[in-house]
């Protein structure tokens, strides 16, 4: 892998592209994608077309990922708080699922990429559940990047879910409480048995989480652009991997 990793820095002939160093890729990258509706505003457009310009960064960046050897790719396409928005723009969010992986499926497949979902399905349209599902089957057997979508996801619920389950297993006498660890808490997450995110990149200049990951981003490197997510390319994606590969991570200890 890193070798197929070097191989595309080589070809490419961006500085910062042979800045970054094929050993410490990051495995788990998240994103918050922000400033849909701003980059519409600023060109007198209706917001929609801000998130139809979005689904063109997810592909482009989700392709990047799989280039630069990321192995799972976590993208916030709708929070548990996005349903208070206008009836219009949540209808069209919920159909973007279904044209991305309609337009885009095919290449996911062919470029090896496992397409994932991570959110409560209950809520969500059947047209948009069904694409979903399909996608996650037919990508099942591939073993290239974990392309994660966060749909209809809220980190509290999650957390407050996984609480829950907990404490059903205790009450069924499966777990003591001095048996929950760590560790156990982060396998009854939404997550599983997915790495902890090592950065998290949030576009538009906003510097919040938005109840995002919360426990998982515990000790991830945070990167924040003023890009507005429509505009975020592969060039965003190398600048903020080249800052991460910059850092010195400590996990609360010293260097
Ligand atoms: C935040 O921008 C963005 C969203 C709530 C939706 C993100 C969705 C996409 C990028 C497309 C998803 C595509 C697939 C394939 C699932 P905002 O609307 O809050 O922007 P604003 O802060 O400028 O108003």
């Amino acid at each position: 892998m890193i070798k197929r990793v070097r191989s595309w820095l080589n070809q490419e002939n961006s500085q910062q592209t042979h800045q970054l160093s094929p050993d410490n890729i990051p495995e788990h990258v998240a994103i918050i994608m922000d400033g849909n509706g701003r980059w519409a505003k600023r060109r007198g457009m209706p917001r929609i077309v801000g998130h139809q310009n979005g689904m063109k960064a997810v592909k482009r960046t989700a392709i990047a990922a799989n280039d630069l050897g990321i192995k799972v790719l976590t993208m916030y396409a709708f929070s548990t708080e996005n349903w208070t928005r206008p009836k219009d723009e949540v209808d069209f969010l919920m159909k973007l699922p279904q044209e991305f992986l309609a337009i885009e499926l095919e290449e996911l497949i062919e470029k090896n990429v496992q397409v994932r979902m991570m959110g409560h399905p209950e809520d969500l349209p059947s047209h948009t559940l069904s694409a979903m599902e399909e996608a996650v089957a037919k990508t099942a057997g591939n073993n290239g990047l974990i392309l994660n979508f966060a749909l209809n996801y809220g980190s509290r619920k999650e957390i407050t879910e996984s609480v829950k389950t907990l404490g059903q297993e205790v009450r069924d006498g499966i777990l003591r409480p001095e048996d929950i660890t760590e560790e156990l808490i982060s396998q009854r997450l939404l997550t599983g048995e997915l790495p902890d995110p090592d950065l998290l990149i949030r576009t538009s200049g906003e510097l919040r989480l938005s109840n995002f990951m919360l426990w998982q981003l515990a000790y991830s490197e945070l990167w924040f652009t003023d890009v507005y997510w429509p505009e975020f390319t592969k060039d965003h994606l190398v600048e903020a991997i080249a800052n991460y590969q910059q850092r010195t991570r400590r996990y609360g200890g010293l260097s």
